[in-house]
């Protein structure tokens, strides 16, 4: 037993010949804030989509909550996945077919049944993304802006454990990118969810407790840690 909710050991992952992640160990605790910056292609996405067991590594080991993920079944790999994960991604990919709270609700139906009570949270948190009354607009009626406040909605309906953004805000505006990024960060201490940032931007990554970068296959602690705040 550990204090982590994920934990990652010494990952490797390679694309044909190409290493892209070489012996990384990772972990996160409870309500942690975790930001990783890298540049383009140096692997992020890839390490959050093993992380969730959306991609397989070449070698390593995922736990979690203490169990070993690598050999659980692909069922209880989904609804586990739903229950302690909650994304959102550059680009809302919001399901265009579907209402607003539609869409909010997708990630409950994985985990489990809809119940009246998730109705009335998934209305509670479209309230407090300034929402209200957006539930059954079709998504492709949204701006940017809006689309991605539902994504970040939809994250939290199953009250994660864990919110993995990957680059939540490189698709918006300032403005839009500073409100939704608060919103991000409020909702995950509202509903005590550790928060793993992939960004870019630099002072949104200094807003998290502890900052890495990706950079040569490797996962090291970022030089301006709290220290430069
Ligand atoms: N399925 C795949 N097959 C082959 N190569 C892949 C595959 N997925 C990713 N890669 C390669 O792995 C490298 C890392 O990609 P990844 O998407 O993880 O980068 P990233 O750090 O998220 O970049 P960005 O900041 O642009 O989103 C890239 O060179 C990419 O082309
Ligand atoms: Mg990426």
């Amino acid at each position: 037993m550990n204090d982590y909710i994920v934990e990652l050991k010494n990952i490797q992952k390679k694309f044909e010949n190409v290493l892209v992640l070489k012996d990384v160990s990772f972990g996160i605790k409870d309500r942690e804030t975790i930001s990783i910056c890298g540049a383009s292609g140096a692997g992020k996405t890839t390490f959050i989509n093993i992380m969730g067991l959306l991609e397989l590594p070449t070698h390593g080991n995922i736990f979690w909550e203490d169990q070993n993920v690598i050999i659980c079944d692909v069922k209880k790999l989904s609804r586990m996945r739903a229950k302690i994960f909650g994304y959102i991604f550059q680009r809302c990919n919001l399901i265009p077919e579907l209402s607003v709270i539609e869409n909010i609700l997708f990630p409950k139906r994985i985990a489990s049944k809809i119940s009246v009570p998730d109705v009335e949270f998934a209305k509670e948190l479209l309230r407090q993304v300034h929402l209200d009354g957006f539930e059954n607009r079709n998504v492709w009626t949204l701006s940017g802006g809006e689309s991605q406040r539902v994504a970040v909605v939809r994250a939290m309906i199953n009250r994660p454990r864990i919110v993995i953004a990957d680059e939540p805000t490189g698709s918006l505006d300032e403005k839009s990118a500073n409100v939704t990024m608060d919103m991000i960060v409020s909702l995950c201490q509202e509903y005590g969810s550790s928060l793993l940032l992939i960004t870019h931007n630099q002072l949104f990554a200094k807003k998290m407790q502890t900052s890495y970068i990706l950079n040569n296959s490797e996962l090291k602690p970022s030089d301006y840690a709290k220290s430069e705040k």
